[in-house]
Order: structure tokens, then sequence, then C-alpha cells
């Protein structure tokens, strides 16, 4: 597709509908592997998109598949009902025309509407346009998940909160954070005297 032909795509014709069969999984894995860095069996999208076929959307432009998001619902051993974004993914030619948002807030009121206490996610660390994404729909950060792909990057785990507890966990992962910047700088300052003492000793020799 060249540059005009992606000018002139309406957003509008995009037709967002729920994962309906089996013959559309193909079509999907390929759309997926080539868009995401880590590779999923079909068994991962048999998982997904069996057991929470309502929470599997596609976008569809003029018959072709152009975008999915798929997830589940489950109880977490805090016994909140936590969403997960499994995979969002949107064929290159038609970014940035909100499709991602769309699909991506089509998820989020579907848990919300299936009584979910939070949705929540993880992305690579050097993913900007998925973390201005989530971040822009109220994502915070709450991990940082050392060499969780299988191509060793790290990732964030983010979360949205719809009932309370809201923020607590941003909030805790906000103090490691300031906690671990106040331990380098005291270590900073430490080491700082140390060498002054060195310093002082080798003066006096
Ligand atoms: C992440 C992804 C789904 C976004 O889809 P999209 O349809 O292009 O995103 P949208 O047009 O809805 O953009 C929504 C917001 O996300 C942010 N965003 C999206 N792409 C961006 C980019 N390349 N750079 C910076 N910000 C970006 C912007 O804040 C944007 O809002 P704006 O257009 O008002 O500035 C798409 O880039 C993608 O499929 N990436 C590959 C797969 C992937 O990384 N999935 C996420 C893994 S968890």
């Amino acid at each position: 597709m060249s540059a005009e032909d992606q000018q002139n795509l309406d957003p509008s014709k995009v037709v967002y509908e729920t994962y309906k069969s089996e013959e559309q999984i193909g079509i999907m894995m390929k759309m997926i592997e080539s868009e995401l860095s880590e590779p999923y069996s079909i068994f991962t999208y048999r998982y997904f998109l069996n057991g929470w076929r309502e929470l599997s959307y596609l976008a569809f432009y003029e018959g072709e598949m152009i975008g999915v998001v798929i997830g589940n619902l489950t109880k977490h051993k805090s016994q909140r009902l936590r969403g997960y974004v499994g995979m969002i993914v949107v064929k290159k030619q038609f970014r940035r025309l909100k499709l991602g948002r769309k699909l991506a807030q089509i998820f989020i009121d579907k848990c919300k509407e299936l009584g979910a206490d939070e949705v929540c996610l993880e992305t690579e660390c050097c993913n900007i346009a998925a973390l201005k994404l989530y971040q822009s729909l109220g994502f915070a950060k709450v991990k940082k998940l050392m060499n969780y792909y299988l191509n060793g990057n790290d990732a964030y785990r983010l979360k949205l909160w719809f009932t309370d507890k809201v923020g607590r966990e941003e909030i805790e992962y906000r103090q490691q954070e300031v906690l671990k910047k106040l331990q380098q700088q005291q270590e900073k300052e430490n080491q700082a005297e140390k060498d002054q003492e060195i310093n002082q000793e080798k003066k006096e020799q």
C-alpha cells in the first residue's frame, strides 16, 4: 500500500467484530507474527479465542483483517477479577488511525461490563507506541519485569483500575523507584566520602 493509498483510508469504514471461527486463526497468526517480537503457538491462540470469545475483537477494512485484540478475564489470587490483554496488533499500513485505541477501548469496556476490577498487560520497555497508547488510556506502570521476553528484552506490567485499590500498586512501584534512587544517591555520597578520606590520607603521608 502506497503512502497515498494510506492517506485515502477511511477509518469510518473499519468494522469491529468478535472472533467467529477457527478459520480466522490462520490469517490472525500470520498478521500477528509479522508485527510482534514474541512468537505464540496455535494453542495460545486457541486458549484465548475459545476461552474468551467475547474478549476477542477483530478489525476489518473492506473484508481484510487489519487488527486484533485478544485476552482473558480471570480471578487473580488477590480475588480481584482481572482482564488481561494477551495481544493487540494493528497492521503497519493501518497504524496511527486510532484503531489500536479503539480495539483497546472495546476490550476495556467489555471487561468493565463483565465486572472486572482491573485490566492488566505487559509490553516491552522499548515499545514506545504501545506505552503511549496504554498510558493515554489511563494505564500505569506497576512493575518492571527483567528479561521477560524470549528476545531478552525487559517488560513493563501496566494496569488500569476500575474499582478500589486504585493506584495502590502504582504508588508502591513509584515508591520503590524513589527508594532505589535514594539508595543509589546514598551509595554515591558514601563513595565520595571514602574517596575524600583516601585522598586526605594520601596527602598526609
Ligand atoms: C501499538 C499499536 C497497536 C498501536 O496501534 P495504532 O492503531 O497505530 O495506534 P493509534 O492510532 O490508536 O494511537 C493511539 C495513541 O497511541 C500512541 N501511539 C501510537 N503509535 C505511536 C507511535 N508510533 N509513536 C508514538 N506514539 C504512538 C499515541 O499516543 C496515539 O495517540 P495520538 O494518535 O492521538 O497521538 C501498533 O503500533 C502495533 O500494532 N504495534 C505492533 C504490535 C505491538 O507492539 N502491540 C502491543 C504489544 S503489547
